[in-house]
């Protein structure tokens, strides 16, 4: 269980996270919304280990996640195999000659041996219809495509809790809802940012908000938010655009589906 208490993040001296709490139990859906610059990215960075707050704590299955607990080689290790976190740049994950490579990386972390390393790759890539690319190199993929090989290698280790950042923004509807259906038989935790509210309710039932404050201003039941006209508009989430037709002046609301 993740729990993250009274958590402030600073870059520079800009405040970015602000008296953040959140509590994320084994295999909890959780959806993460708010204007762009709010801080969604920093917080999963949290959540994943790679950045460490100035002020509050953040215990994972009751030990304290610090710098110099991530450093010590055993911990890190199942940490790492743990909780993992899909970027919302997927290039910045790849580095192997071949897409085969990329996922065999991550099964041999788990030192297997090399005939269940190949079937793990094998039924990963399948999965992930990514099998008539093994022998290229990931940068010959599409955007969406490397997006997909970063899951699959993220998965292919069985991970607890899965972090994804705005994984939806380099997909075409088709594939968003094959990946929608994907996380939804997942049996694990999973925490999702995006921009596009209507995938919401379906990429968690349980939602976050974070305001322009850098503060969690909702954490509750996704559609109870979203039915919310009012909390919409102070998040931000919700555009009121004014139109003239002929003489007629009418307003209508937009949802920011970036
Ligand atoms: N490495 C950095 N150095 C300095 N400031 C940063 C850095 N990364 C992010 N920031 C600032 O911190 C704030 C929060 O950034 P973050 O990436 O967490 O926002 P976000 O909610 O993920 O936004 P988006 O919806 O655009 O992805 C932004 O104002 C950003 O300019
Ligand atoms: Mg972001």
């Amino acid at each position: 269980m993740i729990i993250l208490k009274n958590i402030y993040y600073q870059y520079d001296s800009k405040v970015v996270l602000n008296d953040i709490h959140l509590s994320i139990k084994q295999k909890e859906r959780i959806v993460i919304l708010g204007i762009n610059g709010c801080g969604k990215t920093t917080l999963l960075k949290i959540l994943n280990a790679l950045i460490f707050p100035q002020k509050g704590s953040y215990t994972y299955n009751d030990v304290l996640i610090t710098e110099k607990k991530i450093r010590e080689k055993d911990f890190s290790r199942r940490f790492r195999r743990e909780v993992v976190l899909l970027f919302q740049n997927p290039d910045v994950m790849l580095f192997n000659p071949t897409v085969y490579d990329e996922i065999a990386f991550s099964l041999r972390q788990l030192q297997l041996n090399e005939n269940e390393v190949k079937d793990r790759v094998l039924y990963w890539a399948n999965l992930f219809e990514l099998t008539s690319f093994l022998d290229l190199p990931p940068f010959k993929l599409s955007g969406g495509q490397k997006q997909k090989l970063c899951l699959a290698c993220l998965l292919a280790i069985e991970p607890k809790f899965l972090l994804l950042d705005e994984p939806t923004a380099n997909l075409d509807p088709k594939t968003s809802g094959w990946l929608i259906d994907l996380l939804y038989d997942l049996q694990i935790a999973t925490v999702v940012t995006t921009h596009n509210i209507s995938l919401a309710p379906e990429l968690g039932e349980r939602l976050i908000v974070m305001g322009e404050n850098h503060r969690i201003i909702y954490d509750g039941p996704t559609m109870q938010f979203l039915n919310d006209k009012e909390k919409m508009l102070a998040a931000g989430l919700l555009h009121k655009h004014r139109h003239r037709h002929g003489n007629v002046e009418h307003s209508h609301y937009h949802f920011h589906d970036f």
